[in-house]
């Protein structure tokens, strides 16, 4: 009888013993599991094989974007404007509000179909709500007639 009490009282120990490492374990291994916070995927990619039909890798040609307007690059997820004659700027089409993307310029605004913001062409600010952020604006560069995303 004593004897069934002290090899109890020593697998006792045991799982205790082993617990203890487990919970250590588990500590330690969840200090290396942190999550990255979603960050912004980098959008330069030098390959240019999108599909789009604009050649030499480029992604449209100044004189496709009206003056005071501009247009969308679903594929690219740019929308390029040109707010004033022979300044052009490009932003994401991800919408602030909800990531809806933005579907259409018009009348110096970039419009958010599924909740109505409106972005200003000039800087991507907010014209109209429910978005309070403005369209991250995209680099892209000029190359005589050519507009690439840079
Ligand atoms: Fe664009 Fe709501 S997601 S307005």
């Amino acid at each position: 009888m004593g004897e069934d009490l002290k090899s109890r009282r020593a697998v006792i120990a045991g799982v205790g013993a082993g617990g203890l490492t487990l919970a250590l374990a588990a500590c330690g291994g969840s200090d290396t599991t942190t999550a990255a916070p979603e960050s912004s995927a980098p959008a330069a990619s030098s390959a240019p094989s999108s599909g789009a039909p604009a050649g030499n890798g480029g992604l449209t040609t100044t004189s496709e974007i009206p003056v005071g307007g501009g247009k969308i690059f679903a594929d690219q997820k740019v929308v390029v404007v040109q707010p004033a004659e022979g300044q052009f700027k490009a932003f994401s089409v991800r919408c602030t509000h909800q990531g809806c993307p933005v579907d259409k310029v018009e009348n110096g605004t970039i419009v958010c179909p599924c909740h109505g913001s409106k972005f200003k062409i000039e800087d991507g600010s907010v014209a109209n709500g429910p978005a309070t952020d403005p369209l991250p604006e995209q680099q892209i560069t000029v190359s005589g007639d050519q507009i690439s995303l840079a």
